[in-house]
């Protein structure tokens, strides 16, 4: 294949989250997240889903490896020249909601907050590279779960249009690529992360999810009129989504979750309107939204300028019972084992084929630009004494999926703009708190047990990421 397929400014990077790697939890003024009391470890998916947590820290029970993270807080300038290093155009990065209003309803901002990320964002400008900013990656301020339960409750709308008022005055005329929330149709299934609510109903999910388009739309509204030239983008999980046989009965079941699943937050993001299959399905579950003229006027007239969205596995839909005992688990989502694909270590299916067929059916539809903001492999790394890592399984996995984007952009005609792979530099897992599952180009010295002085080192990945941005995607 030729090299005329990805754009000339092709946005090469990678993307990380604040409360996985900032650490420095307490610092300057900032205030507890809901990042800040998940208990880290394998059982934390188990105990958010379930509710069954403090909404504190206890330290008697439980650890909290976002506190620390791999401290980016106090060696940004070292990371970001790593970044720069290999040729990054851009940089995902998340706003700690809680460094700015450490309650999230706070009369006045926290400047020790702000000036952190002036300083984080003029240190990417120095080298060129160009920040995109998610303004809630799984970190509302834990006061507006214990004050005001979480996302249902329509004020945090109003906290939220502040919150990006403040930060898009501050770093909007220095910033083009804004995203509102991460992973947003993460709702659906009632995360935590997502809600900022326990045990919820599915009417809250989707009351949640509500107060959530408005705000986004606030947001967008907002930037455009401080800088028209910013670009806000939408971010949501895509999962390529098969039906395990041609029974008619198995593709209708697969049809129902996939359109729930990877298009609803889209349709309303994108398109700024509630679809009917939603109306639908409200309908006949018996949930009623509470929403108003206003706000559906608000979602229809500032709708996102381009789609991003996270991609790591495909999943499989049967309604064969005996396909009960072959589910797989992976990224928020379940499925039924597929035979065609391998695992990771930590169980999620890889599917490189299925991220073309994801830019197909998102450019399909939405005929917007897509921006991949996460994608890669969770792996165990062993760096040897001289911490040399050759991980061979991730250039793998990366050089496989990054053929298959090739091949959407230069035969499907995809207008794709930017690949931002997950965890560019090792960080705290998201799932499970774990350290072990890394991601990155950069080795970080540090176990789950806290172990390690947080030194970096370069993997071998990081010197074929290095080319594969020099040569804009020709050698990959
Ligand atoms: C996405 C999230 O779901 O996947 C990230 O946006 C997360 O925050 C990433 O870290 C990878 O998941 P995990 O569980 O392996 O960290």
């Amino acid at each position: 294949m030729t090299n005329k397929g990805f754009r000339k400014d092709f946005l090469w990077g990678g993307a990380t989250a604040a409360n996985q790697f900032e650490g420095a939890y307490n610092e300057d003024g900032k205030g507890l997240t809901i990042a800040d009391i998940s208990p880290g470890g394998k059982l934390r998916m188990p105990l958010l889903f379930s509710g069954d947590f403090p909404l504190e820290i206890d330290r008697e029970k439980y650890i909290y490896p976002n506190h620390q993270g791999i401290d980016f807080y106090h060696r940004y300038k070292e990371d970001i020249a790593l970044f720069a290093e290999m040729g990054f155009k851009t940089f995902r990065m998340s706003i700690s909601w809680a460094r700015i209003f450490p309650n999230g309803d706070d009369q006045e901002p926290n400047e020790a907050g702000l000036a952190f990320y002036d300083q984080v964002i003029d240190e990417l400008l120095k080298y060129n590279i160009e920040p995109t900013i998610t303004i809630s990656h799984y970190e509302t301020p834990l006061h507006l779960v214990k004050e005001y339960g979480g996302w249902k409750n329509k004020k945090l709308i109003a906290f939220f249009e502040k919150y990006a008022r403040t930060i898009l005055e501050r770093y909007g005329k220095k910033v083009t690529y804004w995203m509102t929330f991460n992973e947003i149709n993460t709702a659906i299934m009632g995360s935590f992360f997502t809600t900022a609510m326990r045990n919820a109903t599915e009417a809250d999910n989707f009351q949640a999810l509500h107060n959530q388009f408005v705000a986004s739309s606030l947001a967008t509204k907002i930037a455009k009129e401080i800088n028209p030239a910013i670009k806000m983008g939408c971010m949501s999980i895509y999962a390529t989504m098969y039906a395990y046989d041609s029974n008619p009965g198995t593709v209708m079941a697969r049809e129902e979750k996939n359109r729930l699943f990877n298009y609803f937050c889209n349709d309303l993001q994108v398109r700024g309107e509630y679809p009917s299959y939603a109306l639908a399905y409200f309908e006949n579950k018996g949930i009623e939204i509470e929403w108003t003229e206003e706000e559906l006027a608000i979602i229809k007239a500032h709708t996102v300028d381009y789609l991003s969205f996270s991609y790591y596995m495909s999943t499989t839909v049967s309604i064969d019972p005996k396909h009960r005992d072959k589910q797989i688990q992976g990224n928020f989502f379940g499925g039924v084992k597929n035979p065609f694909l391998e695992v990771s270590e930590w169980g999620w299916e890889v599917d490189p084929v299925g991220l073309r067929l994801a830019l197909c059916d998102l450019y399909g539809r939405y005929g917007v630009p897509l921006y991949i903001s996460e994608n890669g492999l969770g792996a165990i790394d062993t760096p040897d004494e001289n911490f040399v890592i050759n991980d061979d399984y991730r250039i793998d996995y990366l050089k496989r999926h990054m053929a298959e984007m090739k091949k959407a952009v230069v035969l499907d005609g995809v207008d794709l703009i930017a690949y931002t792979p997950w965890g560019c530099i090792d960080l705290v897992s998201a799932s499970t708190g774990e350290m072990s599952k890394r991601y990155g180009f950069i080795y970080v010295d540090l176990d789950d047990q806290g172990n390690g002085d947080m030194s970096r080192h370069k993997k071998k990945s990081f010197d074929w990421y290095k080319e594969v941005i020099r040569t804009n995607g020709e050698e990959i």
